[in-house]
């Protein structure tokens, strides 16, 4: 029987074992939301021993070279001995400089972190408060000293009930970098750009939006904003004010299928970025494809669905 020692523990676990199920089987309390590899919340270090790991891609190979492993991908296969992923020591202090609330519950949240964090437009940061962590899409662009993030908090989650209570000054944890599915790219550059964001879906297509204007996209760029309350209506009109290639609307959640349903293409050439709830980006996918836009210019995220109750 495989023995795995953490936190000056020794645990025996059965082989060919899940390493998140088997560690939470024992008592350990290893962070987790989407059990997919997607949010990397339950980011364990292997310093000795070996797991097998199905989907080493998921993490950066910097990271994957440090031993860091996703405990709900990875099954066991002999003795190892991991460390948890310590917010304290492995990630960045940052200091709450703006929390406002929003149309719609939506937290719009300024972090100066302690050190530079290298990201991309359209990717995700670990955010540690009070022992629980989530991954949020950047908001902002690189280089500005600053993280923003739009967070809805109108559920009563785990970390809704954390951020409803921080203020400016406070300080929390920001962690690993990941995804990236819904940046802008150079060579899009001629052609039109659609993008459809259903609620705080909005976050990473806000960063791609900067992208797009600091780059001087030429071409069509609309947005359409699926909700009841546009929480960013300011910031989308300031920018469509002085960007004259940018357009956007909101669409009201009882109008959206009849909208979905009249939805027409501006041009086969054009490329889509869609962020929002599962049901809402294959609902969009599948319009979009049947309009004719080719599989390969429909770019998706949709948010992550916890599997463990917060
Ligand atoms: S990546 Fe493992 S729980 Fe989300």
């Amino acid at each position: 029987m495989p023995v795995l020692e953490i936190n000056a523990r020794q645990l025996s676990v059965q082989s060919g074992e899940l390493l998140l199920d088997a560690l939470l089987a024992q008592g350990v309390a290893v962070p987790h939301s989407c059990r997919a590899g997607s949010c990397h919340a339950c980011l364990v270090q292997c310093t000795a021993g070996e797991l097998d790991d199905p989907a080493p891609e998921l993490l950066n190979p910097q990271h994957y070279a440090q031993g860091w492993r996703l405990a709900c991908q990875c099954r066991i296969v002999g003795d190892a001995q991991l460390a948890l992923f310590d917010p304290r020591h492995a990630a960045i202090p940052a200091t709450v400089e703006r929390c406002t609330v929003l149309a719609g519950d939506v937290l719009h949240l300024e972090l100066s972190p302690q050190q530079g964090l290298r990201f991309q437009p359209g990717q995700h940061v670990q955010l540690y408060v009070g022992g629980v962590v989530r991954p949020y899409s950047l908001a902002c662009l690189p280089g500005t000293g600053l993280l923003a993030l739009h967070i809805d908090i109108s559920h009563a989650g785990a970390m809704s009930q954390q951020l409803r209570q921080i203020g400016v000054g406070d300080s929390v944890h920001v962690g690993m970098v990941h995804g990236g599915a819904l940046g802008y790219r150079s060579e899009w550059q001629g052609q039109p750009l659609i993008l459809l964001a259903s609620g705080t879906g909005l976050a990473p297509l806000w960063s791609a939006l900067l992208a797009a204007e600091q780059a001087q996209h030429g071409d069509p760029v609309q947005l359409l904003f699926v909700g009841d309350d546009c929480y960013w209506q300011a910031e989308l009109a300031a920018l469509a004010a002085r960007w004259p290639v940018f357009t956007w609307a909101q669409v009201p959640r009882p109008q959206w299928p009849q909208a979905l349903a009249d939805m027409q293409l501006v041009s086969r050439r054009a490329h889509a970025l869609v962020c929002g709830s599962d049901h809402f980006v294959q609902a969009v996918s599948k319009r979009l494809f049947l309009a004719g836009l080719p599989r390969r210019q429909l770019h998706c995220e949709a948010f992550l669905q916890p599997k463990t109750p917060e």
